[in-house]
């Protein structure tokens, strides 16, 4: 009978913690957000790897217009996004959407998922805390690492691209020559509105100390013809 007793007080205690926190709060949620922002933007039309996470809230799952990349399972869903689905897609969204292409391991902690839902909510209601406001290093590197590559700095201007055994030669605006080990250049694209102005790639990464970097596109038409096959 005592067991019992201690049972159910424990039980009406954690309810009424979990009462407490059910709201969430948004400011913290933007401060959890920091792990989503690699993949997740909060303005409308900007997909990185995952979709824009602008208007998700009450939306159907799966179905922001213009994001192209959706998994078949994530498709196929039929339920709105609201506190309850993000609940558990954010416990383990492999558990939650078998198949789902969002490789994330999920937030054990249910205030913190209650705290990054309050703030997905107020994403969408337009009122939420913004990353101006939060400050943090974490945040300005997020938005570096997809800034506008139309503004690109003369030594990330690409003119020409030489291409001899092993070897890229990476010319840039500012007279610069850059040798690159072909294992460590990436070509990529980037068709968003941040992306290069076609036929004026930018390269972008480690310094290019003979590090990796990559020369961003703003179509895969460009690539080979601007590399030139030659040696000096
Ligand atoms: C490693 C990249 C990555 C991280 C980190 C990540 N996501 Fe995702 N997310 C994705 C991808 C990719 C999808 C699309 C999944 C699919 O189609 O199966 C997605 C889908 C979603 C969706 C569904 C959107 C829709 O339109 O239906 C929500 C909501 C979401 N993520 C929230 C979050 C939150 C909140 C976090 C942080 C706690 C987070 N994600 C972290 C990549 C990521």
């Amino acid at each position: 009978m005592k067991h019992l007793f201690v049972l159910v007080s424990t039980f009406g205690l954690s309810i009424s913690h979990s009462a407490v926190w059910a709201a969430g709060d948004a400011a913290r949620g933007a401060a959890f957000f920091q792990q989503c922002a690699a993949c997740h933007s909060t303005t409308a039309g900007e997909h990185l790897t995952g979709p824009s996470l602008a208007n998700v809230w009450e939306r159907k799952a799966g179905t922001v217009a213009d994001f192209h990349r959706y998994s078949d399972a994530l498709k196929r869903a039929t339920f709105v996004w609201n506190a309850k689905t993000l609940d558990k897609w954010l416990t383990d969204p492999e558990a939650f959407i078998p198949g789902t292409s969002m490789t994330f391991p999920g937030l054990r902690d249910s205030n913190a998922r209650q705290d990054v839902i309050a703030y997905i909510k107020a994403i969408s209601e337009g009122k939420a805390p913004t990353l101006a406001q939060r400050g943090g290093g974490m945040m300005m590197n997020m938005q570096s690492a997809h800034a506008d590559l139309k503004a690109a700095p003369a030594d990330g201007q690409v003119t020409a691209i030489k291409h001899c055994a092993d070897t890229y030669t990476v010319s840039t605006a500012d007279g610069k020559n850059n040798k690159v080990w072909e294992f460590n250049l990436r070509f990529k694209t980037d068709s968003s509105r941040l992306g290069p102005t076609p036929g004026k790639p930018v390269i972008v990464g480690a310094g290019m100390q003979g590090d990796r970097a990559s020369v961003v596109f703003a179509g895969p038409g460009e690539i080979s013809g601007f590399v030139e096959q030659a040696c000096p």
